[in-house]
């Protein structure tokens, strides 16, 4: 969102340099969010955790005050599809909860997020995040020099809509760099062969927001936080990626595996073995 007109800007080997800083100080700060998620803890400890980190490693929360956004970090929890403002709510058994985390050091932006299972998720959450983690691979395996930015929606929403789920489309991927959002616009659903050329040294964010129901959303008193019209669950992962001479770099790439997405520990329904029996 917030993409418009704005310009493409191609990055220089130095400018990338940098990105690569941010991105991976997102990364980390996304890890870290991953690891201490529990149930019972709200939506404001998530925010002071990762504003805490992001300044002790001397970068800037990038929503804090972005267009007057008042926290650090988006949370949006089941069927909140982006922008959910941390508060007191505390996260349940069950809930699906997106961490949008985005850090400006040294002057670029990194911006990444990924759908989080707060203790033991229902087979339809599961079915969403993991088609939703499967639409941002999709996405980044179009990313190449001389394919159109059409190619990634193309194929994003192929593969979303095979799966019975629907693509958001009021909000996009966008542009990033020494702006937190930049050209192009990058939508996840649409036609091969359309929208900008990809080159190399292009920056740009590819984050899926993906429906259970339908793709229809309203946006709640507060100004930001956007729902599902029908109150289903969404569920959003985000990469920043640069296009290279041959193909894709995945700037906000994780080290280790995501605690409590990639992977998490499943609390059997019932304990295993015999049947209780007198
Ligand atoms: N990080 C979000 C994105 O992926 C933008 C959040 S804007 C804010 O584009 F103001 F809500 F922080
Ligand atoms: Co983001
Ligand atoms: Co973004």
């Amino acid at each position: 969102m917030f993409a418009g007109k704005a310009p493409i800007r191609i990055k220089s080997a130095r400018d990338l340099e940098a990105l690569r800083r941010s991105c991976r100080l997102a990364a980390e700060a996304l890890l870290l969010a991953g690891e201490r998620l529990r149930v019972g803890m709200t939506t404001l400890e998530i925010d002071e955790l990762v504003h805490k980190f992001i300044v002790a490693h001397g970068a800037y929360p990038s929503p804090l005050h972005y267009h007057g956004f008042p926290k650090s970090v988006c949370t949006s929890i089941n069927e909140v599809v982006c922008h959910g403002i941390p508060s007191r709510r505390r996260l349940r058994d069950g809930d699906i909860i997106n961490i949008d985390v985005t850090c400006k050091l040294e002057g670029f932006h990194g911006d990444t997020s990924a759908t989080f299972y707060v203790g033991t998720p229902s087979a339809e959450a599961r079915h969403l995040v993991e088609v939703t983690r499967r639409c941002l691979e999709i996405g980044i395996e179009q990313v190449r020099p001389g394919g159109r930015i059409g190619d990634i929606g193309r194929a994003i929403e192929t593969y979303a809509v095979a799966q019975g789920c629907s693509v958001v489309r009021d909000f996009v991927g966008h542009g990033i760099g020494r702006d937190f959002h930049e050209g192009p616009q990058v939508p996840h659903f649409g036609d091969a062969g359309r929208g900008p050329r990809m080159e190399p040294g292009m920056t740009f964010t590819i984050e899926p927001m993906i429906n259970l129901g339908g793709w229809e959303l309203e946006i709640l008193q507060d100004g930001w936080t956007a729902v599902t019209k029908d109150r289903r669950l969404s569920a959003q992962f985000e990469h920043t990626v640069a296009v290279t001479e041959t193909g894709c770099e995945v700037l906000t790439a994780r080290p280790r595996p995501l605690q409590n997405s990639e992977v998490f520990d499943e609390i059997p329904s019932r304990p295993a073995g015999r049947p209780v029996s007198g």
